[in-house]
């Protein structure tokens, strides 16, 4: 399905990255897992696609840095000629009350979740261009869709993803180029792992499908949205989120 592409997955070192990265390399992409401090993690992603017959490189980049996201986007495109894929994936949480968080708290999901996903997108947009052809998918969150107490940094950086999402799914359109967002659910990862059962327990009751989403559930989705299958859907936020944010 993906035979012949090139894609970029960033932090794809650990969690959904990781599957996302493992489930295009085996539609036939070859594959770019970036990642920023898991340097050994990263290289068993690229071993376990090179065992399973595919093709992947370790890139380490910081996607909040600007010049950091525009070497990436130029050292691939001239290592590998050509861009395909680009899934924004990199993200993290600082979780706090309002009257709670620190102003570093919030600047610093904003840098990787929002800026980062701009950084990338800026930088892969010229070389889609000129392909005339690209998809880029982003990943937002049922956060992002519905709002969630304590993570009002996190809500906004993925509100604002889908917002910058369809911005330019209108600007690059006339050239072919797809631009979506995936919004999870909960989904079974290192981010979730450190929520209270009790936590869990209360947003399993909130999800209709009564369990927690895996990596592949995303991962799936993703390659879908990177493929000439979805070539008519942009702009859109695929919810894959078990019912919970309906
Ligand atoms: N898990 C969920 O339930 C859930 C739900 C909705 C949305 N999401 C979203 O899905 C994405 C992946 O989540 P996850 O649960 O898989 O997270 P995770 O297990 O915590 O993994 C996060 C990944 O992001 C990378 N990363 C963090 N900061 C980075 C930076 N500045 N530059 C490059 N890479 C960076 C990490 O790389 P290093 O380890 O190398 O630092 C790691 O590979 C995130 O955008 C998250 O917001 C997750």
């Amino acid at each position: 399905m993906l035979s012949g592409k090139i894609a970029i997955v960033t932090g794809a070192s650990r969690g959904i990255g990781r599957d996302v990265a493992l489930t295009l390399a085996g539609y036939g992409a070859t594959v770019i897992v970036n990642y920023c401090g898991s340097k050994e993690k990263a290289e068993q992603v690229v071993a376990d696609i090179e065992a399973a017959g595919g093709t992947a490189k370790a890139y380490q980049g910081d996607v909040s840095k600007f010049d950091v996201a525009k070497d990436m986007m130029t050292s691939v495109k001239k290592e590998f000629g050509s861009i395909d894929i680009l899934v924004n994936n990199a993200g993290i949480t600082k979780d706090n009350l309002v009257l709670k968080m620190s102003e570093e708290e919030f600047d610093q999901v904003i840098e990787v979740n929002l800026k980062g996903t701009f950084n990338c997108m800026k930088h892969v947009s010229r070389i889609m261009l000129k392909q005339r052809a690209g998809h880029i998918i982003n990943m937002s969150s049922v956060s992002g869709v519905m709002g969630n107490p304590g993570q009002i940094n996190y809500c906004a950086s993925k509100a604002g993803v889908i917002g910058m999402t369809k911005s330019l799914a209108r600007e690059l359109g006339s050239r072919g180029i797809t631009v979506n967002a995936v919004a999870p659910g909960y989904i079974q990862t290192e981010m979730t792992e450190v929520l209270s059962e009790d936590v869990k327990e209360s947003i399993l009751n909130t999800v209709p499908l009564k369990r927690m989403g895996t990596t592949k559930d995303i991962a799936e989705t993703v390659a879908f949205l990177a493929s000439d299958k979805a070539a008519y859907i942009t702009g859109q936020t695929i919810s894959v989120d078990g019912g919970m944010g309906m």
